[in-house]
């Protein structure tokens, strides 16, 4: 017979829920903020990893380049390592539970914890008039996301620390509104290491991102070697030596950035990069850098574009991911409809 303290015992489940939209220029931040991170945690724990369309048509989109992005993100996804046959790799739209659930948390969300999100104020500026109501409703549907598959962990980068915060307050909302104790879990976020915010190479205060016009400020990842090399290259720097302790790359946010590249790439941390390369000038640690660099990324670029090539297997594994996302979300979100109290 089960005894209360065995039952108590039993580890909750575990699941691991992620996104990247299909914008333009998936880059070095992307992959060492979030996916290098996804193809560790999948033997860890059932995985789920999404291509996420939903999101990328906030803002304005080609039809025909969105596609064609989608298919990226998904080579991307295999090309660094993501095991098909393990972890389950789809498109947002293809599963309508996204959206379904979205709305009902649209409904529990309150306009004043989307109002405080600064990634919303940084994106709209000034223009906030003007932007979709979905850029505005972004983090509710990146919470239905989550925990369409009552999601235990998410691996991010830094920026999406406050998105998660406010899944983790919908989902307690959600559990308290309708007396549904400890339905929804609280989604932990897996953020850290040395690239958890990789920054542009030519300012080290902004965010490396996709949206920015200047090509030299991120490596994006289909550049090829050259481009690699070239962009190291003309990185900005300062004019003092490579520091002799991480402490002192706190004022220095160029050389901190590539510190920190060099770091998550060689799977090591900012101390052990600051202590090989103490004193020496940029023309030996750029150099190297840029070949560390090539020697990571070069297979996965030249992954992506074997399979890009040929678009067969990439909508083969997408088809059949959507079918396993469904199979679990849908039983999840009739729960949800009965909570509700929805008529079926
Ligand atoms: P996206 O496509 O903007 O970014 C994808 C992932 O890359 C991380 N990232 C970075 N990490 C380090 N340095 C950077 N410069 C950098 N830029 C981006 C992001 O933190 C992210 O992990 N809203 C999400 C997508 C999403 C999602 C979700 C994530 C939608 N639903 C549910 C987790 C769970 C985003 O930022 O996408």
């Amino acid at each position: 017979m089960n005894t209360q303290n065995e039952t108590e015992k039993k580890p909750r489940p575990t699941r691991v829920f992620s996104g990247v939209q299909p914008t333009a220029n998936i880059h070095l931040g992307n992959y060492l903020g979030a996916i290098k991170r996804f193809v560790s945690v999948q033997h860890e724990m059932e995985s789920l990893f999404c291509v996420v369309d939903l999101h990328a048509i906030t803002v304005p989109q080609d039809p025909k380049m969105l596609k064609a992005q989608t298919r990226e993100v998904a080579a991307a996804y295999l090309a660094a390592g993501i095991d098909p046959k393990k972890s389950i790799i789809f498109v947002q739209s293809n599963v309508s539970a996204h959206a379904e659930l979205a709305w009902v948390l649209n409904c529990v969300a309150r306009m004043g914890w989307l109002e405080r999100m600064t990634q919303f104020k940084d994106k709209a500026g000034e223009n906030s008039e003007r932007m979709s109501v979905g850029l505005f409703d972004y983090p509710v549907l990146m919470a239905a996301d989550i925990l369409a598959y009552k999601a235990t962990h998410v691996p991010v980068g830094d920026d999406q620390k406050q998105h998660l915060e406010l899944a983790r307050d919908i989902a307690q909302r959600f559990n308290t509104d309708f007396k549904a104790k400890g339905f929804f879990p609280s989604p932990e976020p897996l953020i850290g290491g040395p690239a958890s915010r990789v920054m542009n190479l030519q300012d080290g205060t902004k965010k490396m991102s996709k949206s920015d016009p200047a090509d030299l400020s991120r490596i994006n990842l289909t550049d090829d070697t050259d481009t690699i090399v070239r962009k190291f290259k003309k990185a900005r720097t300062d004019q003092f030596p490579m520091p002799e302790s991480v402490d002192e790359l706190k004022s220095r946010p160029e050389v901190d950035n590539l510190v920190g590249i060099y770091a998550a790439m060689a799977e090591t941390t900012k101390e052990s990069v600051v202590a090989q390369f103490a004193g020496q000038g940029f023309g030996a640690f750029k150099p190297a850098l840029a070949d560390l660099a090539v020697e990571k990324l070069a297979p996965i670029t030249e992954h992506m574009r074997r399979l890009m090539s040929d678009a067969t297997e990439i909508d083969a594994i997408l088809k059949v991911g959507a079918e396993r996302a469904n199979s679990i979300a849908q039983p999840i979100l009739k729960q949800v409809k009965e909570i509700v109290g929805f008529f079926n």
